[in-house]
């Protein structure tokens, strides 16, 4: 039966409030790794991305009615702010007049990283450390610098970012891309176990991550599981 975020049940993998904990290290991570602030008021957070087609990216977990009402009549007008929702169940988003389902297909994803063995893979990646974030690179090693990866001779790449105290350190994996010409050869997934490896011997126990739908397909071979889904919401451009 479709139903509302804030009327589920404790039915998926974490429950609301352990979702609420998931995703806040979420944030906490992906602002370490693309540098921003993030604001926390009345239920929501507020991260200025400046990126992806929006300025402004506003996320709530779980929220009752009236506050998953009150947010996405904040879009309505705007053309550069993403309310992005995220639940632990699917849901039947019913948006008021000026404010359409942007994106409906990418979740939050988590990994174990305590039972990881320090298998001591030897992946193709290069770890760039970061301060308390980290970049694996793959470059394109036929040398002609254009890669199919914007010019830089970039193959693949990928972000994580370190954040919480020692002993719960959580992972943001962040930013993995592989060049169109090199996809389907191996290349994210060397990516992702080096950053993987990286943030285990610098203590991280748990992984998280935002994944489109490419994306999630490669970590769910590296046993991602699926924590909450994500539903971003934009303003339609009509005044209702
Ligand atoms: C997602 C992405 C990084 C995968 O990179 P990749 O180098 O092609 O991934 P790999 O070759 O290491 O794939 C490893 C495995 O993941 C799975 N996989 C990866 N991409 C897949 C796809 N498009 N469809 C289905 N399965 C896929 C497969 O099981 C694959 O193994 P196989 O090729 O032996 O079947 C790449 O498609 C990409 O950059 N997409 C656009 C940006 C993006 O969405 N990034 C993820 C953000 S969360």
């Amino acid at each position: 039966m479709a139903h509302r975020p804030g009327t589920t049940g404790p039915t998926g993998p974490t429950g609301p409030t352990g979702l609420t904990g998931l995703v806040d290290a979420w944030l906490d991570g992906y602002a370490v790794s693309r540098q921003l602030p993030v604001r926390r008021h009345d239920g929501v957070a507020e991260i200025e991305v400046a990126s992806g087609g929006r300025r402004l990216e506003v996320v709530v977990t779980e929220p009752g009615p009236a506050l998953l009402d009150a947010t996405l009549r904040r879009l309505v007008g705007t053309d550069d702010v993403w309310v992005t929702v995220l639940t632990a169940a699917p849901w039947a988003p019913q948006p008021p007049d000026g404010v359409r389902v942007q994106v409906d297909d990418e979740v939050l994803m988590t990994l174990d990283l305590a039972s990881l063995a320090s298998s001591g893979d030897t992946t193709r990646a290069v770890v760039e450390e970061h301060g308390d974030r980290a970049r694996a690179v793959i470059l394109d090693g036929d040398g002609d610098g254009d890669g199919g990866g914007g010019g830089d001779g970039v193959a693949a790449v990928g972000w994580v970012a370190l954040t919480g105290p020692p002993g719960s350190t959580t992972a943001v994996a962040d930013r993995v891309w592989t060049a169109e010409t090199h996809r389907r050869r191996g290349l994210g997934r060397d990516v992702m176990r080096s950053l993987q490896g990286w943030a285990h011997t610098r203590g991280a126990r748990r992984g998280v991550l935002a994944a489109s739908v490419e994306g999630q397909a490669l970590y769910a071979g590296l046993g991602w599981r699926v924590a909450a889904r994500m539903t971003s919401f934009a303003g339609s451009g009509d005044r209702p």
